[in-house]
């Protein structure tokens, strides 16, 4: 099929790259030149594992290249994808970017003969796609829902495995209210990915979506939750007992199988908070459509506060170990929203970072792929410094806060931390960090859900 993929960001390229690799030809828009031309150059524009070696590959080949004019992609193509952003605006969904590519559809549309589909793959809430939408795409086409068909195909795409989760799904979701919507959309799929075609309404799409990334992000603030509980009981360790939680036979495949651990589990543990562009974004969207509907949610605001409340409480004990946390120096390893990514957006670091410079200490941040991006949203300054090199940062300081679990950050020795810290005070806020042999080594442990 010939297929336009509107949007390059993350899901955009990748989805472009993705669908070239399984035999599709695709046109990916972008309104950014610079953009446009990376891409056909073969060098992919953005950090995501695996992405540069597959892009290489289809963009060679002649089954993926980049335009800025979105009229030929569509013009060329069979199906058009909208994969731009929805950001968030005063607590709300912005839907400008999606309307605006509606409009440059349906004006395309207008001049094109034959059945076009155009699918929904950007974030929105519920009953986007069935009315602005429809509705922009009407009145820029001048044709009827039938002439054009439309369908939702949400993404279940992790940064740094997006290529992974993309060519291995698990569920493909695809909303069509008509059946030949459905019938072509499920022609990007079938026979080309292994996995599950699960068919509803385009609202039940959008809502799927939001549903996935809350609750994991509900399971995040829940054993954030469990963690200050057992940090208030005292000699509960919150390790101990989220893993025997996760131990439970519902978790795990049925007997006669063999056991593996669930990645859901992985959600199901302390730390210091949940960040990045999707789940904070997408409850609030969720809450402020829940209100806007006549439902105030309950829970959801509640996962926000945890998650919220969590840096904060974390720096709340290391205050009370030290005393006064002004003219401390503090070592913070990892300053992206996970490990595997250069993406610092909604970091639990930034909260951590920023709190302490306001309680007048230094900060020395460490990690292998977000400064750059950091600097961009707390500048290097007189009390504020970032370094690859952990031991740079270690020197001299008074208490080390693991944020993010690199790898690398697992394979310090524990004698670096009392060698090279003044005060060897090492608080690990994803319990990544073995407690008896750092204590072995002279440092002081501090661990989420442990008190
Ligand atoms: C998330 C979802 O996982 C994707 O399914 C979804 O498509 C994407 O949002 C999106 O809406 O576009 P992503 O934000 O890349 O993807 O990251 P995750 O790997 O799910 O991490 C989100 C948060 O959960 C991070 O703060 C991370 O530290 C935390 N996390 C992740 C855990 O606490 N445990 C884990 O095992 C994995």
């Amino acid at each position: 099929m010939r297929i336009a993929v509107v949007g390059t960001g993350y899901v955009g390229l990748v989805t472009g790259a993705c669908l070239a690799a399984r035999g599709h030809r695709v046109t990916c828009v972008d309104r950014k030149t610079e953009i446009v031309a990376a891409i056909n150059q073969r060098q992919a524009p953005l950090y995501e594992p695996v992405l540069p070696g597959l892009l290489k590959e289809v963009v060679a080949s002649g089954r993926l290249t980049a335009t800025t004019s979105l009229r030929e992609a569509v013009l060329g193509s069979d199906v058009s994808i909208a994969a731009v952003g929805t950001p968030l605006k005063q607590g709300k969904i912005d839907l400008t970017f999606i309307e605006e590519t509606a409009a440059e559809i349906g004006a395309v549309l207008r001049e094109k003969d034959g059945y076009h589909l155009v699918c929904i793959k950007s974030t929105v809430v519920p009953g986007t796609t069935d009315t602005l939408v429809k509705d922009t795409l009407k009145a820029a086409s001048g044709k009827e829902p039938g002439e054009f068909g439309l369908a939702m195909n949400p993404e279940f795409l992790r940064e740094g495995r997006a290529v992974e989760d993309f060519l291995h799904p698990d569920r493909i979701v695809i909303g069509a209210d008509d059946d030949r919507s459905f019938a072509r959309m499920r022609k990007v799929y079938a026979g080309l990915f292994d996995a599950p075609i699960l068919r509803v309404n385009l609202r039940t799409a959008e809502m799927i979506k939001y549903a996935t990334n809350a609750l994991l992000a509900t399971l995040i603030s829940f054993s954030n939750e469990m963690a200050s509980l057992c940090e208030a009981a005292g000699g509960i360790d919150a390790l101990e007992v989220l893993e025997a939680v996760t131990r439970d036979k519902r978790f795990y495949p049925p007997e006669g199988r063999e056991p593996v651990k669930p990645e859901i589990t992985g959600y199901l543990q302390a730390g210091c908070g949940f960040g990045g562009s999707c789940f904070p974004k997408d409850v609030k969207a969720l809450i402020s459509f829940g209100r806007e509907k006549g439902h105030l949610p309950r829970l959801l605001p509640s996962t926000l506060r945890v998650n919220r409340e969590q840096p904060l409480r974390l720096l709340g004990r290391l205050e009370r170990e030290l005393g006064t946390l002004a003219g401390r120096k503090i070592a913070i390893l990892g300053l992206t929203f996970k490990p595997g990514t250069d993406d610092v957006r909604e970091s639990p670091g930034i909260a951590i970072i920023r709190q302490l410079l306001q309680k007048g200490a230094r900060v020395c941040g460490v990690d292998p792929c977000g400064i750059k991006n950091m600097q961009k949203v707390i500048p290097e300054a007189g009390n504020v410094h970032y370094t690859r090199d952990p031991q740079l940062a270690l020197e001299e300081a008074d208490a080390a806060i693991l944020v993010t679990a690199w790898p690398g950050f697992l394979e310090i020795p524990p004698e670096d931390y009392a060698r090279a810290m003044r005060n060897p005070l090492v608080v690990d806020g994803r319990r990544v960090l073995d407690k008896e042999s750092l204590e072995k080594a002279g440092c002081r442990y501090l661990g989420v859900g442990l008190a």
